[in-house]
């Protein structure tokens, strides 16, 4: 129980911070350095970003859901029906779904465009030109999913830090 409540919450918080991070600082600063930015994102690939965020979540997930189904005593529905269990579940789906948002659209969409932007040294101008536009669109649908994935963190890192205390 103990290693299960740690796990929880130590990934939890890597979790929220990480994206927190990405979100505020790392995609707006990236977005003002423009093209010089492809080297930079090549480095952080090579550091597995693409892989520790996720299994960081999914360390989160499961002990979360896990911690859910022990304290409901197997009566998950009962649970869900008092105030504290209400925070819980929803910020349990919360969590879930900003994770599912975030291996189905942003992955993908910051993994294409850091491809592309290493291919571009060695396109004729007009690939360059039309792959620097799939860059962009890519980084936009990037950004723009990412502030929905926060979103949906805050909302459950709010709801677990009071749900003991509705
Ligand atoms: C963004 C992801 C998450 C973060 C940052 C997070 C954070 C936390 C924190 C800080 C606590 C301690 C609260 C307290 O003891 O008062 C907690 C507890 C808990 N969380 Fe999460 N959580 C996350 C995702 C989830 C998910 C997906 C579920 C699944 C339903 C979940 C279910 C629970 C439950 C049931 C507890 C109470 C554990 C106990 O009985 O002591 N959490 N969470």
């Amino acid at each position: 129980m103990l290693v299960l409540r740690f796990s929880h919450v130590f990934f939890g918080a890597l979790w929220v911070g990480m994206m927190a991070f990405q979100t505020f600082f790392l995609m707006p600063a990236l977005a003002e350095v423009g093209p010089d930015s492809g080297k930079f994102m090549a480095a952080l690939m090579r550091r597995r970003i693409p892989v520790i965020l996720p299994i960081v979540a999914l360390i989160t997930l499961v002990s979360g859901f896990w911690l859910f189904q022990r304290l409901s005593g197997g009566a998950p529905a009962g649970l869900m029906r008092t105030p504290m269990g209400l925070a819980f579940g929803s910020g349990g789906l919360a969590a879930l779904l900003a994770f599912l948002l975030g291996i189905v659209v942003m992955r993908p969409a910051m993994m294409r465009s850091t491809a592309l932007q290493q291919s571009l040294a060695s396109a004729s101008p007009e690939e360059r030109a039309t792959r620097s536009a799939e860059i962009q669109r890519l980084r936009a649908r990037g950004a723009m999913t990412g502030w929905v994935v926060m979103i949906l963190l805050l909302y459950a890192l709010g709801a677990m830090a009071v749900a003991r205390y509705l």
